[in-house]
Order: C-alpha cells, then sequence, then structure tokens
C-alpha cells in the first residue's frame, strides 16, 4: 500500500495540460466492443481504471493496448461476452461493458459489483431498458445472464426515473446496433456521454439529442473503425483549480473544456477567485483569504453543480471566511472524506443530505486515510493548504483517476511525495 506524503503551506503556480477524460474513456472503450475494426484513441488517461478496462476487452478476445496516451483497440475477432467477477470486482464502471457486449453478442454474463464508496449502486434501471429491448435476464446467485433471444436487441422508447448517467450510456450501447429506433426520455445530459456519442458518430453509428434529455438511437447493421480525440477531465480540472484555490498562487489549465466546467467555475468564482476563461484555457489567481460561498451547493444532475467535484470544493471552502453548506442530492454516501478533513482541524457537521462547512483560520497535518477517489483527491486539497505534513493512505484511489498526479502538483511547486 502506498501513501502520498505532503508538506503543505506552499503557494501553487504554473500551467497544466489537463488530461483525458476518465468517465468519457472508460464507455468509449466500451463502445469499441461495438466496432468492427480498428478505434486508435488520442488522450487516452494513464489510470489504473482504464488498465482495468483494457483487461476486460482483452478478456473478451479484442486486441487493446495503451502505449503512452494512445489507445488502440481493435474488437474484430472478439469470442467472450463473460465478464468473470475478478474483474468486474476491479472496477464499479465494468457495468458498462454490458450494453456493449450485449449489443455486438446478443449476450452477456457479469456479476455486479458489490457495495461501494459511495453507498449503494443499484443498476435496476440498466436492466429495466434492456428488458424492454428484448434481453430476457436471468440472476443466478450474483452472476447475472442476459440473452436478445432473437440474436439482436430492438428498439424501444423509454422513460428513465432519474437521469443515470450509467444507465443511459448502456442504452445507447445497447441500442446502436439494434433493430429500429431507441428513444430515451429524461436521458442523462453530462458530457461524458456526448463525447461516448461523438465516438459512436465518428464509427457510422446514428444518434440525436445526446446532451439534450431526450435521445433518439436509430439501430445501424455495423460500425466502422476511427480515430478519436477524447475530451479534457472536467473533474480533473475542478480538483486543480480547487487546489490552487486552497493554496493560495496561480494556475493556467490548458486543453480546459471552459463550457463543460461552467457549473463547477460559477460557484468557485463566488469565493472571490479571478477566474478568467478563452481559448480552451482558464486562468485562476487567489490572492487573499476564500470567501464562504453564500447559496447552499446542490449537487444535481449536469448542467447542475457536479457530484464528483463536491469534495474537492469542500477542502478549499474549509478555511474560507464564512460558512458554506453543501448539499448532495446524487450517492446516499458521498461524505465519506468529511472525517479526515475533521482530523486535519476542519469544522464540518453532517446531517443527512447537508454538510456545514465553518471555515476556520488554518488546517494541521495528520495521518488519514483515502476513502474514495474524489474523497481522495480532497484530502490532498487540504493537505496542500495545511500547516505541516500529511500522510494519505490507500491512494490507489486517488489513480484510478488522477494521472500523474504527484507529477502535476510537484511541477506548480507543491511538496508532495508518494512511498
Ligand atoms: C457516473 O456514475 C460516474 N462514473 C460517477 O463518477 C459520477 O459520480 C456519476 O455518474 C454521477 O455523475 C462514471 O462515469 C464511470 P448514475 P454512475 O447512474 O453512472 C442511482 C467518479 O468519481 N441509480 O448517474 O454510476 C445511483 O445509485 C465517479 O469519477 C439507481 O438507483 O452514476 C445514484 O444514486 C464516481 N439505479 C444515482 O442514481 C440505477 O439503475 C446516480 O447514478 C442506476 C443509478
Amino acid at each position: 500500500m502506498q501513501n502520498f506524503v505532503i508538506t503543505g503551506g506552499k503557494r501553487l503556480s504554473g500551467e497544466i495540460e489537463l488530461q483525458g477524460c476518465k468517465n468519457s474513456t472508460l464507455p468509449i472503450m466500451a463502445a469499441a466492443i461495438l466496432v468492427n475494426g480498428k478505434c486508435s484513441l488520442e488522450s487516452c488517461p494513464n489510470l489504473t481504471d482504464v488498465y482495468s478496462a483494457a483487461r476486460i476487452l482483452n478478456h473478451l478476445g479484442c486486441k487493446c493496448s495503451i502505449v503512452g496516451n494512445r489507445g488502440e483497440i481493435d474488437a474484430s475477432a472478439i469470442t467472450g461476452s463473460e465478464i468473470p467477477e475478478r474483474l468486474m470486482r476491479e472496477m464499479r464502471s465494468s457495468i458498462m461493458f454490458m450494453g456493449a457486449i450485449l449489443g455486438r453478442m446478443g449476450e452477456c454474463t457479469f456479476s455486479i459489483p458489490g457495495g461501494c464508496e459511495l453507498g449503494p449502486r443499484p443498476i435496476d434501471m440498466h436492466l429495466a431498458a434492456l428488458a424492454k429491448m428484448g434481453a430476457e435476464i436471468q440472476d443466478t446467485g450474483g452472476r447475472i445472464c442476459c440473452r436478445m433471444p432473437k440474436g439482436r436487441s430492438h428498439g424501444a422508447r423509454l422513460s428513465l426515473s432519474f437521469p443515470s448517467v450509467g444507465a443511459t450510456e448502456n442504452i445507447i450501447l445497447c441500442a446502436v446496433l439494434a433493430e429500429g429506433e431507441t428513444v430515451i426520455n429524461n436521458a442523462a445530459r453530462e458530457p461524458e456521454i456526448c463525447d461516448m456519442c461523438r465516438f459512436l458518430r465518428s464509427c457510422g453509428a446514428k444518434i440525436k439529442g445526446d446532451g439534450e434529455s431526450c435521445i433518439m438511437v436509430e439501430g445501424v447493421e455495423k460500425l466502422h473503425g476511427c480515430e478519436y480525440r477524447i475530451m479534457p477531465d472536467r473533474i480533473a480540472g475542478a480538483t486543480y483549480l480547487s487546489m490552487t484555490a486552497a493554496a493560495g498562487g496561480e494556475l493556467i489549465l490548458k486543453n480546459a473544456c471552459i463550457a463543460e466546467m461552467e457549473p463547477f467555475v460559477s460557484i468557485l468564482e463566488q469565493t472571490g477567485c479571478f477566474i478568467c476563461a478563452a481559448d480552451n484555457r482558464i486562468y485562476l489567481r487567489r490572492g487573499g483569504r476564500l470567501k464562504a460561498v453564500k447559496n447552499r451547493i446542490r449537487t444535481m444532475p449536469h448542467p447542475g453543480f457536479p457530484t464528483d467535484a463536491q469534495a474537492v470544493l469542500m477542502a478549499a471552502l474549509a478555511t474560507a471566511e464564512g460558512t458554506s453548506v453543501f448539499e448532495e442530492n446524487i450517492f446516499d454516501c458521498r461524505y465519506r472524506h468529511t472525517d479526515a478533513l475533521i482530523k486535519m482541524g476542519a469544522d464540518i457537521q453532517v446531517m443527512g443530505k447537508a454538510a456545514v462547512i465553518r471555515g476556520v483560520r488554518r488546517l494541521h497535518g495528520a495521518d488519514i486515510e483515502a476513502t474514495d477517489l474524489r474523497g481522495g483527491a480532497a484530502m490532498a486539497v487540504a493537505a496542500l493548504a495545511a500547516e505541516g505534513t500529511t500522510r494519505i493512505g490507500s491512494i490507489s484511489h486517488i489513480d484510478r483517476g488522477y494521472e500523474k498526479f504527484e507529477d502535476v502538483i510537484t511541477s506548480l511547486g507543491g511538496s508532495i511525495r508518494r512511498e
């Protein structure tokens, strides 16, 4: 088990190129299963979750390699339709592969990854939608077997009770090669879904309405290979902006997706940081003490404030002047990082969905454990602003989503080492 050892109190300064987006790379890798040909992905981030996805693809008989930031996937010779439990367990978003395998092979067997860091993550909406598209589903003690009796799924009109990102992606993946048209009402509008749809359109898929609440997919017979560049990671961007806001200093974020980051940036601006965005770059400067955010920060599906940025912004607001309040509306259990922040001197009270953050003058170093990906990143944000040294354990959580985390922070003048 590795740790990050961070000594805080240094201002950060410099410019960084934003990594490729984890949450679109994973569904795009799954989408490549639908393609009869070679797909080349540029800006593919080097992350443990991406390597787990590559292992699933290779297990299925696809050829997948990642060299530097280029991913190559060729699913022409795919033979398998089962994901073993050990690979399902490596990564919760392995569920993403279900729709694609079913769409290409007409059947798929997998297991549900168990309870997770963020609370229960059921897949009832995914399964109900696939059943409407023709799938017969059998649950045999943890292993789930989905099968299209006619070998191919058919289009359907679907209405989601909540705009789930994963369910929307799985339905699109299953619909692309289906017979007929699929309509998804109350679809999720996250930019990562649009990135996956742009990739699929580059391969010949017929999809309309992504980014809106009603998505239409007209099934086609076959997809062809393509070259595609993955969009930048808006949550990694939010993390490095929060880090600079917390530690003080200035940052230029290059290769930033300005429109997609607007829901986060518009809240961060209220802390008194100077922020300027133009030409795919975001500049942030923090001089004096941060100010608390006056209105309740409610996490909501896109274009609301992203749940994935809740923890990192909370870490920055821990030393702001005044009281900020978060309301977590997406996951039941997404405040697990607060215990570590409290250990570092933060004044945080969690009451159900709400967390009240009374800004303190300073945080201090502590020995803490990362609880989940974004929670772990939030601890690093707090550690860079704190006095003294913090040791963060269980950093495999952080490695799931941040490429060269310590190198990026070191390049900005932060003191961090892996040991
Ligand atoms: C995606 O997870 C992201 N993961 C998450 O990012 C992100 O936090 C989340 O969307 C919300 O934006 C990937 O893209 C790989 P959901 P997903 O289905 O698809 C409930 C990160 O830090 N629900 O929109 O799993 C569910 O329990 C990760 O990078 C059902 O009840 O999210 C949750 O409360 C963490 N039944 C809510 O909906 C279902 O069938 C939102 O989940 C499906 C979901």
